[in-house]
């Protein structure tokens, strides 16, 4: 279990975390904490992107320098608190295409409703970044890969900022074949499935919605 499973063990990682948890940060402050996370969690996450030499003619000499190379990547926010990962991605890959899924957790059954997928077509040579800061049931991140793989997507990697132990492993369970991201592991979820100790409600921090 949790083989696929990256916690990224970064003193600014869990810093940032830290300020983004305090109920006092706000709005402003906060959306720029998740963009500096992700920015440092994806560091992590696209480790294993394959380079390629290519021919570089420096001011000095000509080289073999390495390049990104080969596939291609795709970033795929859950609506709505993922879009607040967007920009921390897209600073690390401008070229990157941007899909999305939106699903939002009904209040009571705490199970994602699914209301949009747009994703970039064809999707199957990419590599598949599935980004949403709060992976609590795990509910919506386990919903939103099957919606992906559905539709072609092999090469998936999902990073959440916060997790919940029962998501993490659900998600890990489910898509074994998936690489996992979090920023840090929580100690569990409350009755109404919110993670603590968390930071609340990621996509009304965001948005400055209540
Ligand atoms: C939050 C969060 C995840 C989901 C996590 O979204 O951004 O998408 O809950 O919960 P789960 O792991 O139990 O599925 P929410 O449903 O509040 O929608 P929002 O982003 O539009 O606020
Ligand atoms: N969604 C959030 O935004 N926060 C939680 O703690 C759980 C789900």
């Amino acid at each position: 279990m949790r083989e696929n499973v990256t916690i990224v063990e970064h003193p600014l990682v869990k810093h940032k975390i830290s300020m983004l948890r305090d109920k006092n940060t706000g709005t402003n402050e906060f959306r720029k904490l998740v963009e500096e996370v992700t920015m440092l969690m994806g560091y992590e996450a696209l480790r294993d992107l394959p380079l390629e030499d290519v021919e570089v003619e420096t001011p000095i000499e000509t080289c073999m320098t390495p390049m990104l190379a080969g596939r291609k990547l795709a970033l795929v926010p859950i609506l709505r608190a993922g879009l607040g990962m967007v920009g921390g991605m897209l600073a690390l890959t401008p070229t990157a295409k941007v899909g999305h899924i939106g699903m939002y957790r009904d209040e009571d059954t705490h199970t994602p409703q699914d209301y949009y997928c747009k994703l970039p077509h064809p999707i199957d040579d990419r590599v598949i970044v599935v980004m949403d800061p709060m992976l609590a049931t795990g509910g919506s991140a386990e919903d939103a890969i099957t919606q992906i793989k559905k539709q072609g997507g092999t090469h998936i990697k999902f990073m959440s900022i916060i997790a919940a132990p029962e998501g993490l492993d659900r998600v890990s369970e489910a898509h074994p074949d998936v690489q996992i991201y979090v920023g840090q592991l929580d100690r569990c979820l409350n009755a109404d499935a919110y993670i603590c100790p968390g930071l609340g409600d990621a996509g009304d921090r965001i948005f400055g919605t209540v």
